[in-house]
């Protein structure tokens, strides 16, 4: 049995899918729900013995206690946390709430049941926290990609708080010897993704005739992996990564941002033609800028390659054509999303009893 925190949100629920198709050990997924977690994201898992999901926050250490008592997993995958740049800097609050004091939570009930485990339980148990490269700040255009020897610089609230989670595992790795995995990934995109953030934003604008929000002159360079790459990394790392040590996750796929709104209106435009025979590149709009918006992001993932032998599958443009085709295969699952019914349906589901439901 493995714990993953957050497995409704975007890349937990792709891991969640992943780890359970791959037929693996069950899984106890907690997941608050949030506005980004969704358990139709969780649909096909629905009714597998093998998927356990409980609504509640990393922060119940009541919970958090509880969940670990009674299904004893060999390993905690904590995805759970406030994840949008822009939502942390219009309300910081919840970031600091779920990044900081819930991963000090959830940290604190794995060394309580971690101490007490047998010594072979003990020995194999791992906690994998998955975090970012925005810990590490920005870069300018001619600076190496991020290692993990790189200096922490985060710059916005959202990248503060996850730098504060990291230190905070690292350091119940050093105090406590609580056995730690740590991975820092670049931006992920890929089915399933939630339409805040630039791709999935991109493509649904698109199709429904609105603008396309490109921020500052959309220069600005982010690295980007598939999901399910991502995926097979942090598998990897809980399989055979070296105690207390962080890897970079990345897809060596570093693009300015006008670039890929080019290449998704271009996906559109040959996949779903618009109706008057315009390209969709005429919704394209530069907008304000993101206060404090790092300019440059790019991972070496080296580490990984070498010590544990991984790498992506998917290339830029086969990622890409994936996801656009995921979008366009999957309107119900956009137009929940977009009306909130997937939540109404959430809230009625576990009104009574909001604790450890399974989905079954
Ligand atoms: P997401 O926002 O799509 O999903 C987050 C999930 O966590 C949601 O299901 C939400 O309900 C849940 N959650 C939030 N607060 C919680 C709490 N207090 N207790 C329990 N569950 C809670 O995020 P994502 O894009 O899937 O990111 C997952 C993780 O990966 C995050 O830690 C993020 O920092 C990290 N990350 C994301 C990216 C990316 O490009 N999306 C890249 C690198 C790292
Ligand atoms: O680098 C990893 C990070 O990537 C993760 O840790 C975060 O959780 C994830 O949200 C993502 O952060 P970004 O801020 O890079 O992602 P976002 O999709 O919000 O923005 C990507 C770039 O596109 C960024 O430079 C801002 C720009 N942008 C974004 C939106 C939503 C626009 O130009 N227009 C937009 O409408």
């Amino acid at each position: 049995m493995i714990l993953v925190t957050g497995g409704a949100g975007f890349i937990g629920a792709n891991f969640v899918l992943d780890w359970i198709a791959n037929g693996d050990e069950p899984v106890v997924n907690l997941d608050k729900l949030t506005y980004a977690g969704n358990l139709h994201n969780l649909d096909s898992v629905q009714g597998n013995p093998r998927h356990i999901f409980v609504q509640g926050d990393i922060g119940d250490t009541a919970l958090l206690e509880r969940l670990l008592a009674e299904h004893q997993p060999r390993a905690i995958v904590n995805f759970a946390a406030e994840s949008h740049v822009d939502r942390s800097i219009h309300g910081p609050e919840d970031f600091i709430q779920t990044n900081v004091v819930g991963t000090f939570r959830l940290l604190e009930a794995a060394r309580q049941y971690w101490q007490a485990l047998p010594a072979i339980k003990k020995e194999a148990f791992r906690f994998l926290h998955v975090s970012t490269d925005e810990v590490y700040g920005t870069l300018s255009a001619t600076d190496p990609a991020f290692s993990e020897d790189n200096r922490y610089e985060p710059n916005s609230p959202y990248s503060a708080s996850k730098a504060a989670s990291d230190h905070l595992v690292r350091a119940w790795h050093h105090t406590y010897g609580l056995p730690v995995l740590t991975t820092n990934c670049s931006n992920n995109y890929g089915p399933l993704h939630f339409p805040e953030k630039l791709i999935p934003l991109m493509i649904v604008n698109a199709l429904a005739g609105k603008n396309l929000p490109v921020y500052g002159d959309g220069m600005q360079v982010r690295d980007w992996l598939y999901v399910r790459d991502h995926c097979s990394a942090i598998r990897r790392v809980l399989e055979a990564g070296r105690l207390g040590e962080t890897y970079n996750v990345g897809g060596w796929n570093e693009k300015p941002n006008i670039e890929i709104v080019n290449t998704v209106c271009a996906l559109l435009d040959e996949l779903r033609p618009r109706a008057d025979g315009q390209s969709y590149k005429t919704q394209i709009a530069y907008v304000t800028d993101r206060p404090g918006h790092d300019r440059r992001y790019a991972i070496d993932a080296r580490k990984i390659e070498r010590e544990l032998g991984w790498k992506p599958a998917e290339t830029f443009d086969t990622g890409i054509r994936k996801t656009v085709q995921w979008y366009l295969d999957n309107p119900e699952w956009v137009a929940q999303v977009q009306s909130g019914a997937y939540r109404e349906w959430v809230q009625k589901q576990y009104q009574a009893d909001p604790v450890a439901k399974a989905v079954a």
